[in-house]
């Protein structure tokens, strides 16, 4: 049934992803408002109110937002270990939830936010944005379509240079859920699950540096797909390879076929090209150049937060919506992440299902537990990297 109210959102945070988030909501001011900001840090108050507009009322707890009658909906972007309660309280209180990747720390916590909202008769939505993102959405397109043939192989890297004090809720495992696989990675498994399907197996190694995070700030994933497929992925949150002249890429996703091969590198585009000249069909779509070389392909140019929170407003009022990162299957990219880990524990390899398991603690100070300093986090991304 379609709605012709506007859906009023209030946000449970208010830091460093809600500018991401705030590209998609003034876009659809006919359709839904936001009404609220719950932001525990007041220091984060001047850039909330440039950001939602200064007449949105800022309130210091979640739960002041959960009690609004005439909240139909949150948007979730606190730290990941509140990502379970605020969900669990959200669909209490009858709200529909978006909450921003990473879903929660493992799935133990997935599980439970997902039957809090199925009891609840809310929906559950994750805003994995690479899934939404134009030149992501474009490169699905190509391997949809069959032109690459047989998939054998995949590619994905994410790069940044993220030094994490112990003041910030991220530097602590308790907090991110592990370290920078948990993190980020996570963008490049979900969109590894949404182009070839559900993993098979995994092996993982991970560094540490106590000085930059108590979690792993670099791992490497090497996955056999389901299909068959292998697949190697890695996060290295020590280099500016991505940054300044000459730079190599922030994230890359690379798919070759027996037909043909495809990649998408951040602010470059999409790209494919052909092995096989009896491909007609493929030839006369994407060129002769093709057959030679890599040739572009055509990209929305939406970026993923933007789509993601139109699509999901369009969901909630019942009109036609196209959200593919609902709560249960985003479930399984926090497992391979898990599954990641558990490799690493173990030093073998990890099949999947794996048995969900409670968050251990890890030594998180409390005072940490709710609020952050976000402010004292460098994180050192390029615009590419703050979609
Ligand atoms: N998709 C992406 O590319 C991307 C990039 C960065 C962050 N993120 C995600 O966004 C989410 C938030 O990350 P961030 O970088 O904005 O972190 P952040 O630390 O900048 O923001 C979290 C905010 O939550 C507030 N907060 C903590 N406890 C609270 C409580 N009880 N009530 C109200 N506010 C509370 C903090 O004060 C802080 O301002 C995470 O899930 C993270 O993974 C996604």
């Amino acid at each position: 049934m379609t709605t012709q109210r506007k859906i009023r959102v209030g946000f449970l945070g208010g830091g460093g992803i809600l500018g991401a988030h705030m590209t998609g909501y003034p876009k659809l001011a006919d359709r839904c408002e936001v009404a609220v900001v719950a932001e525990a840090s007041p220091a984060r108050d001047e850039t909330i109110r440039k950001l939602v507009g200064a007449n949105v009322p800022i309130v210091r707890d979640y739960r002041e937002v959960l009690a609004m009658k005439d909240i139909d909906a949150v948007d979730i972007i606190l730290p990941h270990h509140l990502h379970l309660p605020a969900t669990l309280d959200a669909a209490k209180a009858g709200k529909h939830v978006l909450v921003e990747k990473v879903m929660a720390r493992n799935v133990w916590e997935c599980d439970r936010m997902i039957a809090a909202c199925d009891k609840a008769g809310v929906t559950l939505t994750v805003c994995h944005d690479r899934r939404y993102h134009g030149e992501w959405m474009a490169l699905k397109e190509v391997i949809d379509s069959g032109v690459l043939g047989d998939v054998f192989f995949w590619k994905l890297d994410h790069n940044q240079d993220v030094v994490l004090p112990p003041s910030s809720w991220a530097h602590w495992k308790d907090g991110i859920g592990g370290g920078c696989i948990m993190s980020c990675l996570t963008h490049q498994i979900d969109g590894l699950r949404w182009y070839g399907g559900e993993i098979d197996s995994v092996v993982c190694m991970t560094n540490e540096r106590p000085e930059r995070m108590q979690g792993e700030f670099l791992g490497v994933v090497t996955a056999r797909m389901k299909s068959g497929a292998l697949a190697e992925l890695s996060i290295n949150w020590w280099t500016r390879s991505h940054r300044g002249d000459n730079r190599l890429w922030y994230e890359m996703v690379q798919v070759c076929g027996t037909k043909g091969e495809a990649y998408r590198v951040d602010g470059r585009g999409t790209f494919i090209r052909l092995h096989d000249a009896s491909d007609k069909a493929a030839v006369a779509k994407y060129g002769e150049a093709a057959l030679n070389g890599f040739v572009k392909v055509e990209c929305g140019a939406w970026g993923g937060h933007e789509r993601c929170v139109a699509e999901w407003i369009a969901m909630l009022r019942g009109e036609p919506a196209q959200v593919r990162t609902s709560g249960r299957e985003c479930r399984g990219t926090v497992e391979v992440a898990e599954a990641a880990y558990r490799s690493v524990t173990s030093g073998r390899r990890i099949s999947l299902p794996i048995k969900p398991r409670k968050w251990q603690p890890c030594g998180m100070p409390e005072n940490l537990a709710g609020i952050v300093t976000s402010r004292e986090v460098s994180y050192h991304v390029d615009a590419g990297a703050k979609r």
